[in-house]
C-alpha cells in the first residue's frame, strides 16, 4: 500500500529512486512519480500505471539529474489514480515536495482552512494538504515546520519531504505508517520497506511514531515532535538479498510457496529444545499461562484463518476458550476483555492497520498481548507486550503464503506449550507433537513436488465462474484460506462453508460442473463431510477432494483427490493448504492474472 523512497547522496538520486520503488511494487499501486533537486529547482515526474512507465518517461530517470530526490509508489485512496493525485505534491511555487502513505483524516477541514488562506489545490489528495500546510508554517526552518504540521494533521503518515532552500537534505516523519532509514556507503536513503534499500545498505533505522529523520549525504540525525535532538540505535538486516528477489522463479508467489519448507524449520527450531517447547519470548510463567482464562485472537485476512484454525488447536488440546475476531470487527465491538485474558494479534506486516488498533484497544483495556509478526522492528511488533517472531523472511507476493505456513506452526507450538503448564497433555504426547511438527517440512516438500499433478487439475478450471470450499472443524478453517488464496489471484468468485452449513442455503448454487474443493483432514468428521459431498456431487458438483493418505474409500465419492502425508490432526492445515496454494496459483497463472500483485490489493493494509 503505497511506497515511499528518498536518497541524498553522492550517486545520480533519479535511478536509485526507480529502483528502490521497483522493490516497493508488491505493496501495489497505481501511479507513480519522483522529484528530484537538479541544482535549482526541484522538478517532479509522474505517471499512471505500471513504474515501468515511468522509468520510460524518465529514460530509466536519465532526464531528471541530481543527487537529491523523494519518489513514490501511490495506491489510491482520495482521488482516482491520474497524474495530478500521483505524487509528489508541491506547494503553490514547487519549493517543497512531499510523498505520503497513510490517511491524513482532517483533510477537508485543513483544506478549506488554506483555500481561505487563498492556497489553491490540483488534486483531490489529503497529500497536498501537507505540502500546503508546510508552505504555510515555513519561515526558513523546515524542523520547526514540520513540527507544526505533525500538531495539525490527524491521522497516519510517512512522509518524505524536500524544501529547495535546504537542497542537501532530504526529510522524513512517521505516524503509524512504517518507514525507515538506511545509513549507505555513499548516500542515506528512507524507504517504507527494508528491500528498497538492501542494494545499498543493510544498515538501518526504524522511524518510531512522530520521530522526524533529517538525511544529508554523510550524515542522519534525528528529532522528536518538540524538534528536539534524540539517538537512535541502527539495526542490522541480516536477509539475504537474493531473499528480496525471484531468484529464477517466475513469481514470488511461487518462490515463497517452495520457501515454505524452510519458513517453517526456521520457525518451530529455535523453539525446540531437549523434546521441549522453549519460548523465551513469551515471557510468561506457568503461573501466568495456568491462569489464563480466555484467548482472544485477532487478525485480518490469512492470518485471521491462521487463528480460526488456531481456536480449534488451543481449545482441543489445551482446553482454553479462544475467542477469534477479525481486527476491523474487534476494534469496534467494545470487547468484554478481562484481566486474566491474552489477547493474541496475529499479523504478518506488523502494520495492518485495523490490527494495530485492536492491539491498542486491548492494551487500553489492562490486557496482555502478545504479536504473532514477521517483520521485525514493526509497529505490532513493538507495541504489543511480547513478541514470537515468524521467521518468513521478507514476504512479496500481495498473497501470502509462507508467512501463514510460519504463523500456524508458531501458534502450534504455543498451544503445546499451554497444553503442557495447565497439565492437558504429558510429556510424551508433547515428544509426539513435537515429533510430527519436525516431519512438517519434509512433508510439505513432497507435495510441493507433486505440483504438476495441481497444474494440470488447475489448467480444466481457469475458466470457472464459482468455486466453492467446504470442510468441518479445522477443515473449514483451511477451506477459507483455500478460497481466499483463489479468489484473490484469480478473480473467481468462491466460497468458503462449513460443509454442514450447506444445507441451509449456498447448495442452491450448485450447477452442474460446479467445481467444490472438499477437505478432510478430521477423521473424526470425516464420514460428516462424505454425507455433504454426496449432496453435492448428486446435485452436479465436480468434487476434488484433499485428504489424508490413506482414506481411499473418498474415491468412490469425489471425482478428484489429493492425498496430503500423515500428521497429527492438528497440524493437517500445514499441509492442506499446500495444494490449495498451488491450484490458486496455476489457475491464476492460466488466466493471465498479475499474480504477484492482483489488482485493488495491497501487501500491507496501512489504513482502516
Ligand atoms: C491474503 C493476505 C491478506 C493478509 C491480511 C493481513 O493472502 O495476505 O489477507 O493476510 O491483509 O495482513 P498482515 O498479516 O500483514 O496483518
Amino acid at each position: 500500500m503505497c511506497g515511499i523512497v528518498g536518497y541524498i547522496g553522492k550517486s545520480q538520486a533519479a535511478p536509485i529512486l526507480l529502483d528502490g520503488l521497483s522493490k516497493l511494487e508488491y505493496r501495489g499501486y497505481d501511479s507513480a512519480g519522483i522529484a528530484v533537486y537538479d541544482g535549482e529547482h526541484i522538478r517532479g515526474q509522474k505517471s499512471i500505471g505500471r513504474l515501468k512507465a515511468l522509468s520510460e518517461l524518465t529514460h530509466d530517470g536519465a532526464t531528471m539529474p541530481g543527487t537529491a530526490g523523494i519518489g513514490h509508489t501511490r495506491w489510491a485512496t482520495h482521488g482516482a489514480p491520474s497524474n495530478e493525485n500521483a505524487h509528489p505534491h508541491f506547494n503553490e511555487d514547487e519549493t517543497i515536495a512531499v510523498v505520503h502513505n497513510g490517511i491524513i483524516e482532517n483533510y477537508l477541514k485543513l483544506k478549506k482552512k488554506l483555500a481561505e488562506k487563498e492556497y489553491h489545490f490540483v488534486s483531490d489528495t489529503d497529500t497536498e494538504v501537507v505540502a500546503h500546510l508546510l508552505d504555510y508554517y515555513y519561515k526558513g526552518n523546515p524542523i520547526e515546520a514540520i513540527t507544526k504540521v505533525m500538531h495539525r494533521v490527524e491521522g497516519s503518515y510517512a512522509l518524505g519531504i524536500m524544501f529547495r532552500e535546504h537542497p542537501g537534505i532530504v526529510y522524513a516523519v512517521r505516524k503509524d505508517s512504517p518507514l525507515i532509514v538506511g545509513h549507505g556507503k555513499d548516500g542515506n536513503l528512507i524507504a517504507s520497506d527494508v528491500p528498497a534499500v538492501l542494494k545499498y545498505t543493510r544498515n538501518v533505522y526504524f522511524i518510531q511514531n512522530e520521530e522526524i529523520a533529517v538525511l544529508s549525504e554523510d550524515s542522519i540525525t534525528f528529532y522528536n515532535v518538540d524538534g528536539e535532538e534524540i539517538q537512535k540505535e541502527s539495526s542490522a538486516i541480516d536477509w539475504d538479498i537474493n531473499a528480496a528477489e525471484k531468484a529464477g522463479y517466475e513469481h514470488f508467489m511461487l518462490k515463497e510457496m517452495y520457501e515454505q519448507p524452510k519458513t517453517v524449520r526456521d520457525t518451530l527450531n529455535p523453539r525446540i529444545r531437549d523434546g521441549a517447547v522453549v519460548i523465551e519470548e513469551l515471557g510468561m510463567t506457568d503461573e501466568e499461562i495456568s491462569q489464563i482464562r480466555k484467548i482472544h485472537i485477532v487478525a485480518c485476512g490469512s492470518a485471521y484463518h491462521t487463528g480460526v484454525t488456531a481456536k480449534y488447536v488451543f481449545e482441543g488440546m489445551a482446553r482454553i476458550p479462544v475467542e477469534v475476531d477479525l481486527a476491523s470487527e474487534f476494534r469496534y465491538r467494545n470487547p468484554i476483555l478481562q484481566e486474566q485474558d491474552l489477547v493474541i494479534i496475529i499479523s504478518q506486516s506488523g502494520e495492518t492497520a485495523d490490527s494495530l488498533a485492536a492491539l491498542r484497544e486491548a492494551k487500553r483495556k489492562g490486557v496482555k498481548t502478545l504479536g504473532i509478526v514477521n517483520v521485525v522492528g514493526s509497529s505490532i511488533a513493538r507495541e504489543a507486550d511480547k513478541v514470537m517472531y515468524t521467521w518468513a523472511g521478507p514476504e512479496i507476493a500481495v498473497a501470502t503464503t509462507k508467512a501463514y505456513s510460519a504463523q500456524l506452526v508458531a501458534e502450534y507450538l504455543l498451544a503445546i506449550k499451554f497444553a503442557q503448564v495447565r497439565g492437558e497433555i504429558t510429556e510424551t504426547e508433547v515428544r509426539a507433537y513435537l515429533k510430527d511438527l519436525q516431519k512438517l517440512p519434509e512433508q510439505i516438500e513432497m507435495l510441493l513436488s507433486n505440483k504438476e499433478r495441481i497444474q494440470h487439475f488447475a489448467n480444466r478450471y481457469v475458466s470457472a465462474r464459482d468455486v466453492f470450499f467446504v470442510g468441518r472443524g479445522i477443515d473449514y478453517a483451511i477451506s477459507m484460506e483455500g478460497s481466499l488464496k483463489l479468489k484473490e489471484i484469480s478473480y473467481i468468485h468462491s466460497e468458503a462453508y462449513a460443509a454442514g452449513e450447506l444445507k441451509h442455503g449456498t447448495i442452491s448454487l450448485i450447477e452442474e460442473g460446479t467445481l467444490v474443493a472438499a477437505v478432510l483432514t478430521q477423521e473424526d468428521l470425516y464420514k460428516k463431510t462424505i454425507s455433504n459431498i454426496v449432496e453435492l456431487t448428486s446435485r452436479g458438483a465436480f468434487v476434488l477432494a484433499v485428504t489424508n493418505a490413506g482414506n481411499t474409500e473418498i474415491e468412490k465419492a469425489a471425482d478428484y483427490v489429493i492425498y496430503i502425508p500423515q500428521t497429527n490432526r492438528w497440524f493437517t492445515n500445514s499441509l492442506a493448504i499446500i495444494p490449495l496454494q498451488l491450484f490458486s496459483y496455476y489457475v491464476s497463472v492460466g488466466r493471465g492474472c498479475d499474480v504477484d500483485k492482483p489488482r485493488n490489493l495491497a501487501k500491507s493494509v496501512t489504513v482502516e
